[in-house]
């Protein structure tokens, strides 16, 4: 479309700063004003860029002709910006976490519903290509239970932020990221927090979840590790999803019981038929501003809406609690009334990015389900990644989707093995109700999935 959208900025810190550069070289997007309490850091962005810059969002807001605002400023400044922006009616993205607080994010979802205007959170890590490519795998079948997710985020102590712990500022990244996975919201969690550099706040948690399906979510974020790590694994029924948030690098490792490692007698390892699945490798900021783009033009729902920067927030603050209290949290303090209020992401389970195409799988995404294919050697010996890479390198991407994976009763896939029968699914009879099943206690509690925070009985627990 040709004409550009009047985007402001409010926040022209770390990522305040990364907010600007994209928003500037954006084709749709013109960077009409920037706000920040720092007058350095208003003066180098005006020098950088000339436009109009100010001392107080508010009068920016006020005074300056906007499509949309991006809100990078501390945490705690979030609610009161955000309102303003929504009040004169214009839409926000708002960086993550939504607000420190669930009532402030509820006071910003609740503007929004009146004045009608949309608020997209910067849950930005659902906006990396990896993910996106896993949520396209997801869809597609891979994984047709996922029995647990555990996610790490951890890094150097970031000096300049005081206002929230890591829980909030980091976690919520991933309480977001594991709850998309598994296609929920958790209904218990449980963390132990540490303080350690930080002043005010922890600065390192260890976070359970458990969600209505049985799967259990672990995550691990801290500002205590020299270096930057960001990782996720998925582990299902059919496999795991490996993946690095940083190189963008994703694997997938096919589950292969029948096929153990023999050391000395014992069946100590497992080797797994590993496919590298190929991504391509783009900015996640920039694809979060193609969103919101998107929405600024059509008004629909944001890929990553205010809802689930709410629930981020609810889940993060459930998690304080239960390490503050030293028991579990049962999530129960979540508002009535929204979409989500029946714990699902809505019917579109991990949906999807709009604009995005399901059909773009390269040659190594078949072999993992095709059993005649090169890039497997049929002794569970490590030669597909090459074969993989080769394959991507011949340009082989087939417009055709992923092979789809045989389907069971339940829509469970179901492949055979060597032997002609499926042992996966005999592993399966064994196991009782199965993995993640909550085989005790009678049917599953949805109701209590309502709500986050205190837990209202221990019967829950
Ligand atoms: N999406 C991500 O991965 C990601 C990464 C980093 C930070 N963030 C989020 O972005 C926000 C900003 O973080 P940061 O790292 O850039 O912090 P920062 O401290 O580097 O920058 C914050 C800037 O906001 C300014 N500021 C403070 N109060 C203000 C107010 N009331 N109005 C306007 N400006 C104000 C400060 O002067 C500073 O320039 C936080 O909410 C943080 O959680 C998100």
């Amino acid at each position: 479309m040709s004409t550009e959208l009047r985007v402001g900025l409010v926040g022209l810190g770390s990522m305040g700063r990364n907010h600007l550069r994209v928003i500037s070289s954006h084709p749709d997007t013109i960077l009409a004003a920037v706000a920040d309490l720092d007058a350095e850091a208003v003066e180098a962005a005006v020098a950088q860029t000339s436009v109009r810059g100010f001392a107080d969002p508010l009068a920016m807001i006020r005074e300056v002709e906007l499509d949309g605002i991006v809100i990078a400023a501390p945490t705690t400044a979030h609610v009161s910006i955000a309102l303003a922006a929504i009040e004169r009616g214009i839409p926000v993205l708002v960086e993550k976490p939504l607000a420190g607080t669930v009532d402030e994010a509820i006071a910003i979802l609740a503007a929004a519903r009146k004045h009608n205007v949309r608020v997209m959170v910067g849950h930005v890590e659902r906006y990396n290509p990896a993910v996106l490519e896993m949520g396209r795998l997801l869809r597609a079948g891979w994984l047709s239970t996922v029995y647990a997710v555990t996610s790490r985020r951890a890094g150097p102590f970031p000096a300049r932020i005081r206002d929230v712990g890591v829980t909030v500022d980091l976690g919520t990244h991933d309480v977001d990221m594991l709850s998309w996975i598994v296609g929920e919201r958790p209904v218990r969690v449980y963390a132990e927090t540490a303080q350690r550099i930080h002043a005010a706040h922890e600065d390192l948690t260890f976070g359970l979840m458990h969600f209505p399906s049985g799967a259990t979510g672990f995550l691990d974020v801290d500002w205590l590790t020299p270096v930057k790590r960001r990782s996720l694994v998925a582990i299902g029924e059919e496999g795991m999803f490996e993946l690095d948030y940083l190189t963008q690098k994703l694997t997938f490792t096919r589950s292969n019981v029948e096929r153990p490692q023999m050391i000395g007698g014992y069946a100590t390892t497992f080797s797994g038929d590993v496919a590298d699945i190929p991504v391509v490798n783009l900015e996640p900021l920039r694809a979060e501003m193609d969103e919101f783009v998107r929405v600024l033009r059509t008004g629909d729902r944001p890929y990553t809406d205010g809802e689930d920067g709410l629930w981020a927030v609810a889940i993060a603050n459930a998690l304080l609690t239960a390490a503050s209290e030293r028991r579990p949290s049962t999530c129960r303090t979540c508002p009535r009334g929204w979409r989500h209020d029946d714990n699902r992401f809505q019917a579109d389970t991990r949906r999807q990015l709009p604009g995005r195409s399901d059909n773009s799988p390269g040659q190594c995404l078949q072999s993992l389900h095709a059993p005649d294919c090169p890039a497997l050697d049929g002794r569970g010996r490590n030669r597909r990644q090459s074969r993989c890479r080769r394959g991507r390198q011949d340009g082989a991407t087939t417009g055709s989707a992923v092979r789809p994976a045989r389907l069971g009763p339940h829509g469970r896939r179901r492949e055979p093995n060597r032997r002609g029968h499926n042992q996966r699914r005999s592993l399966s009879r064994n196991r009782g109700t199965g993995p993640g099943r909550e085989s005790r206690g009678g049917p599953r509690r949805r109701a209590s999935s309502r709500h986050f925070g205190r837990r209202s009985s221990r019967s829950r627990g």
